[in-house]
């Protein structure tokens, strides 16, 4: 039923307050209901209009009516609150339908733009309500192989290791050189190592290249601190392998360096072995195996019981075949050994001297840790920053 302005008998506060309430309550209904211009019109002339609208029938019935007692009072809340609020909303009613007309037009003629500027005109016009809330921007999560290189990097900081970390585009002598590499060593082959182009006018070990390890920043160190050093270096690697299930040409390692004097490689052991019980759980073994690299004498590679299976090789009720480990109960984690006294002769005047100190180097892959900790099928779904695959870390 469309609002009538009642007579006011009463001019109490109460009785004002309850009248201005329902009129304002009767003007939100009727401007509402507001859909297209001619309607507007309606409302307007309804409201407005200087012969027997509703502001000039409170202006008869309310004001001239009051009592002198009350006209200060009742001109205030006629002049200062219902006038503005009624021009306010049939001004803003006007300018949503008129918002809401162009965007219809706009999105029929498929104008992209115009429904942009239409959006913000109807938005605009919309009453601004100051109690709504924000828009929420989700909040990220960490990365599950930046969470894995960083818990990994933990368990060493706990035990004194200190963070270190070097650059990723290297020149040759850091990457290669001065890590006991020879001159013709396959590493330093266009099939494992991806160089900058145009560096063929340089010396050869100032030659610039993507990084293949992280043991580079071993030199780097050793050249700025003093032994004795204890240090953890996480960062990004790359290798010309083209990138499949469990290959990708940039990948993250762990590398870790402790000099001093009477290392053995009993400390690399016990060290290497308290590390991955903290990190996968103290049920876990770990097994050492010969191996090589230039940079350590003697090389191991470093197995851990596979925390999936146990150890067994087998899985489950029904006894299938551990894949992560091949059945062998078997994961190979690292490569590890004694630093090699050529490498300390090319620190050695920082306090080096293969004759005084000794130290042992480990390296692993960050992604192939998270892989096998995280059950992922493939590595390919580590790079591809696919929200879907994500989520399920946050
Ligand atoms: N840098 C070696 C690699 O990338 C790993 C390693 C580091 C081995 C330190 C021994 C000592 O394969």
């Amino acid at each position: 039923m469309a609002y009538t302005v009642p007579k006011l008998t009463d001019y109490s506060q109460a009785a004002l307050e309850r009248a201005s309430a329902e009129l304002i309550s009767a003007l939100g209904q009727e401007t509402s209901a507001v859909k297209n211009e001619a309607d507007w019109k309606a409302l307007r002339d309804r409201w407005m209009a200087r012969k027997n609208g509703v502001l000039t029938q409170i202006n008869d019935l309310w004001l001239k009516g009051a009592p002198k007692s009350a006209k200060r009072e009742v001109g205030q809340l006629v002049n200062s609150v219902i006038i503005p609020q009624v021009e306010t909303a049939i001004r803003e009613r006007h300018d949503h339908i008129k918002g809401v007309a162009i965007l219809k037009t706009a999105r029929a003629n498929g104008l992209d733009a115009a429904i942009d500027a239409a959006r913000r005109g109807a938005e605009l016009s919309a009453a601004l309500d100051i109690t709504l809330p924000g828009i929420r921007r989700p909040i990220g999560a960490e990365h599950p192989v930046l969470r894995t290189s960083r818990e990994i990097v933990a368990v060493f900081q706990k035990l004194g290791y200190s963070v270190a970390d070097g650059p990723v585009i290297e020149t040759d002598y850091y990457n290669f050189e001065a890590l006991n590499f020879p001159p013709n060593h396959p590493a330093r082959d266009t099939q494992d190592t991806l160089f900058i182009a145009g560096q063929q006018a340089k010396p050869p070990r100032e030659r610039l290249l993507l990084r293949t390890h992280t043991s580079p920043v071993q030199i780097r160190t050793m050249e700025k601190m003093r032994p004795p050093i204890r240090i953890v270096i996480p960062g990004t690697v790359h290798r010309n392998d083209p990138p499949d299930a469990s290959h990708s040409p940039m990948f993250h390692q762990i590398e870790g360096l402790a000099v001093d004097t009477n290392i053995t490689f009993g400390d690399l052991k016990g060290t290497l072995d308290h590390a991955m019980k903290e990190f996968f759980g103290s049920s876990v073994k770990t097994s050492f195996r010969p191996s090589f690299f230039p940079f350590t004498e003697p090389s191991a590679e470093m197995f851990v019981s596979c925390f999936i299976c146990g150890g067994s090789g087998r899985r489950g009720s029904d006894n299938a075949p551990c894949r992560p480990c091949k059945q062998t109960g078997w994961i190979e984690i690292l490569g590890c050994g004694m630093v090699d006294p050529n490498v300390f002769e090319f620190v050695k005047d920082n306090g080096y001297d293969p004759k005084k100190v000794s130290g042992f180097a480990f390296g692993m892959g960050a992604d192939r840790i998270a892989l096998l900790k995280y059950g992922v099928e493939d590595l390919q779904l580590f790079f591809q920053g696919d929200v879907r695959f994500l989520q399920q870390f946050a």
